[in-house]
């Protein structure tokens, strides 16, 4: 399973690159908002620093909701480097422009996907990734991940090689149940991934291990 870390603020893809677990970023409007970067030229410039951080695939969005803009925006997206995936929205224009970019060899990822019907559209497109949001199914009583498990049947149902990315994950247990389910990488933040290394008898056991060697050493 790919770990792809849900963040535009580069101290903490630098931590979890340094992690050596890894795989790639995901990013998207709000979260460029929230570092405060805008404007073009800083847009550009933050995601050519992602990419100087990460050896893996960067997912940047479109803000163009027409096929024409879509298309110019994501190419220049692509042209920044190999490793930026244009992000697309969930839309008719979306589609139309997923199925260009797939034509071109430019990854692509279809974003804001919340029903097993949109993510037969995006691997029918082409899409490299298909990012159903897990924690805002959750957020209004729907089980986000029901709809993993769906699109996992029906892309095994016909070999779709678009790969399930599980984004919209908020806590640990979100990722050991895409991990159960077969999604192929989840997007989350620092903090659920970090959540994974958690738990109290590792943390007695190790006290004890370290408490009794300083015990036979005299100390
Ligand atoms: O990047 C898209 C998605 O992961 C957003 O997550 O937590 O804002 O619902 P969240």
């Amino acid at each position: 399973m790919k770990f792809f870390i849900d963040t535009a603020n580069l101290a903490q893809i630098k931590e979890a690159q340094d992690l050596g677990i890894l795989d790639g970023v995901t990013t998207n409007p709000s979260l460029m908002a929230k570092e405060g970067i805008s404007g073009d030229a800083n847009v550009i410039a933050h995601y050519k620093a992602i990419c100087d951080i990460v050896d893996g695939d960067v997912s940047a969005e479109v803000i163009a909701t027409d096929f024409d803009n879509m298309v110019k925006e994501g190419e220049a997206l692509a042209a920044l480097n190999p490793k930026i995936v244009v992000k697309v929205p969930m839309i008719k224009d979306g589609v139309k422009a997923i199925k260009y970019f797939s034509s071109k060899g430019i990854k692509t990822n279809c974003t804001l996907v919340f029903s097993s019907g949109q993510a037969l559209l995006a691997a029918k497109a082409g899409a490299t990734y298909v990012s159903p949001f897990v924690g805002r199914l959750d957020d209004i009583s729907t089980d986000g991940l029901a709809l993993i498990e769906d699109i996992r049947l029906i892309y095994d149902n016909y070999g779709y090689e678009t790969q399930i990315l599980a984004a919209s994950v908020r806590h640990p247990m979100h990722i050991i149940e895409c991990a159960k389910m077969g999604a192929d990488v989840m997007t989350g933040p620092l903090s659920a991934i970090l959540a994974l290394l958690k738990h109290p008898l590792t943390d007695s056991g190790l006290a004890q291990f370290l408490a009794d060697h300083a015990k036979a050493a005299g100390k």
